[in-house]
């Protein structure tokens, strides 16, 4: 699905990422995880086709990405709601744009809110919700698209431990599901363990090391004890990168 040959990305004369190479097949999972300012949200916006490579490229289903997909839904770390939208309307809003008449709009909308739980506040506006709730709605504005990659950045980390969980359950229910190819940034550990079927470790600008991960989509994978050797894996490949900053220091 995802192929990525040799890519280069500078802002200026500053490198953001350098010499990546990475593939990801068709309707599985990917968790890029690493240090802040590491490169990963514009891997991810790389991978969107919201910015343009100074170097190499991102080939999606063997077509070279010269600009944004309509089949792509991409989840940001603040939701990116309307404030002045209610939940319903920022929900539709991708549909009305598609020209979708009121009735397939309406069934498909109801739907994915009562889904994600969130049918009863359809009326309100995102400040009259909660986080866990505005996250919903945000995944929900993006599913109902029904994307074919889903790309998301830190979709889970404005909340608190319980609703982080549930997000993160909810994510990969819904996945199960509907399988398509997804994507996310994240500084949890324990998040990239539970949704990524790949963990991608990155460094400065790289790519330091990928693990595999065999337990992904195990929901009850929390209470077992191979989860936490994962993450004990993710945790020394990341602090390794700390003590090599302190060398360098
Ligand atoms: N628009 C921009 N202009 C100039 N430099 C940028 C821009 N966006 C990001 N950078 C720089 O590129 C590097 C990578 O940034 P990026 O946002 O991809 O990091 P990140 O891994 O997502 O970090 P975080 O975990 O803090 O979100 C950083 O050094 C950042 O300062
Ligand atoms: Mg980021």
């Amino acid at each position: 699905m995802i192929r990525i040959r040799d890519l280069g990305v500078k802002y200026g004369n500053e490198t953001a990422l350098e010499n990546i190479d990475l593939d990801i097949p068709k309707n599985k999972t990917c968790a890029i995880i690493g240090p802040s300012g590491c490169g990963k949200t514009t891997l991810l916006y790389t991978m969107a086709g919201l910015i343009v490579p100074s170097s190499g490229k991102v080939l999606i289903n063997g077509e070279e990405l010269k600009s944004t997909r309509k089949e792509t839904g991409v989840i940001l770390q603040n939701g990116g709601l309307l404030p002045w939208k209610t939940a319903w309307d920022n929900v539709a809003l991708g549909l009305k744009a598609r020209g979708m008449d009121k009735a397939e709009i309406n069934g498909k909308v109801s739907a994915i809110l009562e889904e994600l739980g969130i049918l009863e506040h359809r009326d309100k506006y995102p400040n009259q919700i909660s986080g866990g709730q505005r996250q919903r709605v945000s995944i929900a504005r993006t599913l109902v698209l029904e994307p074919d990659l889903l790309l998301m950045d830190e979709a889970s980390s404005s909340l608190d431990a319980i609703n982080r969980e549930h997000i993160q359950n909810l994510i990969l229910k819904l996945y199960m599901k509907n399988p398509a190819t997804m994507v996310m940034v994240t500084h949890s550990i324990e998040e990239a363990v539970f949704l990524g079927q790949t963990i991608v470790i990155m460094e400065r600008a790289a790519i330091k090391h990928i693990i595999e991960n065999p337990y992904f989509g195990d929901e009850d994978i929390r209470t077992k004890p191979e989860y936490y050797n994962i993450c004990l894996e993710v945790r020394k490949w990341l602090s390794k990168e700390l003590s090599k900053e302190e060398e360098d220091k």
